[in-house]
């Protein structure tokens, strides 16, 4: 084979940390101008693997080739000039800053080479019309929405002669309209001689998107294959994870009954006149598109931000401050988890219990043995990747942090428990594992409220579904009844 058919040649890559051998002898190719997809369980290796690509990690051992190459490069900057960029989930545009402005930020001399300035401007605002005409170069970053922040980003590699783009689980933040528009960006760049390495843990985008994909596990390369000779989902989660998962919703025996929640005509700068009312005991999930007000709905419950209205739980009416909101028993995990939600510098033993230290103490004293103990029972229960319970949330792959916030939370005896998102980054496997717990936690009498933009979330477990529209609630359903993807799907892009 010709070696310049392959842009990239990796041989017998390793990683050490210590303790953990996270990229672990590694060897595949990717073909030049394909979308080549990553896959793999939370912790199986995926980024430690693309960050020795882009020079953010020296390698423990092993070989990259780069267009046949040798290629070893000592930072972000050195694989940059190299032709590699990185989406970074934590984008890097500046909201203050016009497009135009972003799009020159940091530009550095060398890769344009004699171009002068003014030059520089038009040819990365023609790159970017060439991408997305729909983006003015005048108009401030803030107006944009996340996926169009993204595709800034990605003009600014292509200005930039990158001729491979590596996206780390891009679509986490943006709806899946805007996926669509994304994704056909995605694939014209193809015609622009890019590579774009890809990275997600919704498998349906890589067979909406993949040329290639290769699976890992625990640090290993299980298989590279064409995209094409997978059969479906299925094989390819057993590809992953060694087992099939089944996911689908069964009914609860018996209905719940007693009025827990009782919102009613909840409006502010966001939401409309919203009234309902959640059982005791159930699993109620709010839908809708990012924008629907899912986040604001959970932010106001939760007294965090202002509204007009009254909301009234275990029949006393809310104040709206969280300090009295948490002190009445309800508990919020926020959607930016990683940010709000996570003590990185504690290990994953501190971080578990710290919403409920009164049942790991006694006489006042942390019960050291009782904290071990519930911070392996967590790790266990939702499988998450450590060699062991002492390990600094920060060294944690994406996966696990979330993990370990979704830990805590549940740990956190409140009887209303309202996820926002709570899957989101997290493996096929893991996703059953928390579902699982879910229904648990709703067995032994605690009422969850799930805010998701993912159908098959809500529709496998909530046993009540809401479905939002630009800030207001449009429709009830009962699961197990009248619920149908293409009929919510209906509802909540604006239809009646
Ligand atoms: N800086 C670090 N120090 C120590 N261990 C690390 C560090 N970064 C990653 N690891 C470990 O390396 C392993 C692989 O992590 P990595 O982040 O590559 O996984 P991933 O496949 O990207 O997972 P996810 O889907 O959750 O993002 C994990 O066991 C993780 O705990
Ligand atoms: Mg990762």
């Amino acid at each position: 084979m010709n070696s310049t058919e392959n842009v990239l040649e990796i041989r017998d890559l390793v990683k050490d940390f210590p303790g953990v051998r996270a990229v672990n002898n590694v060897s595949f190719d990717i073909k030049r101008n394909t979308v080549h997809c990553l896959v793999g369980e939370n912790g199986a290796g995926k980024s430690t693997l693309i960050k020795m690509l882009t020079g953010a990690y020296m390698r423990t051992s092993g070989r990259i080739l780069l267009n046949g190459e040798e290629f070893t490069p000592h930072s972000t900057r050195d694989a940059k000039k190299n032709g590699i960029s990185t989406l970074f989930q934590e984008l890097n545009v500046v909201d203050q800053l016009t497009v135009e402005e972003n799009l020159t930020l940091g530009m550095e001399d060398t890769t344009f080479g004699f171009l002068r300035k003014t030059d520089k401007i038009s040819r990365m605002v023609s790159v970017l019309n060439s991408i997305e005409p729909s983006i003015k170069p005048r108009q401030l970053v803030s107006s944009l929405s996340v996926a169009k922040k993204q595709i800034v980003e990605i003009a600014k590699a292509v200005a930039a002669e990158s001729n491979i783009i590596i996206m780390d689980e891009p679509t986490a933040a943006i709806s899946e309209s805007e996926i669509a528009r994304l994704f056909d960006v995605i694939r014209g760049l193809r015609e622009k001689n890019v590579t774009v390495i890809y990275i997600s843990h919704r498998l349906d985008e890589i067979f909406e998107l993949g040329d290639y994909v290769t699976v890992m596990r625990d640090g290993k390369h299980i298989e590279t294959k064409p995209v094409s000779e997978i059969r479906d989902r299925s094989e390819l989660i057993k590809m992953m994870i060694g087992k099939t998962v089944f996911e689908q919703y069964t009914p609860r025996e018996k209905d719940c009954e007693d009025i827990i929640l009782k919102v009613k005509n909840l409006s502010n700068h966001r939401l409309n006149d919203v009234s309902f009312e959640i059982r005791a005991g159930e699993i109620a999930g709010f839908y809708g598109l990012v924008g629907a007000g899912k986040t604001e709905l959970a932010r106001a419950i939760y007294g965090v931000d202002e509204y007009e209205g009254e909301i009234i739980f275990k029949g006393k009416k809310l104040q709206p401050s969280p300090g009295k909101v948490i002190a009445a028993g309800i508990t919020l995990v926020p959607e930016e988890r990683r940010s709000q939600g996570l003590f990185t510098i504690l290990t994953i033993r501190g971080n578990v219990p710290v919403m409920n230290m009164a049942k790991i103490s006694r006489n006042g004293f942390i019960n050291n043995a009782t904290e071990n103990k519930v911070a392996l029972e967590y790790v266990d229960k939702l499988n998450i990747a450590t060699n062991s319970i002492e390990k600094e949330a920060a060294k944690l792959s994406g996966g696990n942090q979330q993990k370990v916030v979704l830990a805590k939370c549940l740990f956190a005896d409140a009887d209303l428990l309202m996820l926002d998102e709570p899957t989101r980054g997290i493996d096929v496997g893991s996703k059953s594992e928390i579902y699982g717990i879910i229904r648990q936690l709703s067995q032994e009498g605690k009422t969850i409220i799930i805010f998701s933009s993912e159908l098959p979330e809500i529709m496998n477990i909530c046993d009540s579904i809401y479905l939002l529209y630009d800030g207001s609630l449009k429709s009830t359903l009962r699961n197990g009844c009248d619920v149908s993807s293409e009929n919510i799907l209906h509802i909540v892009t604006g239809g009646e």
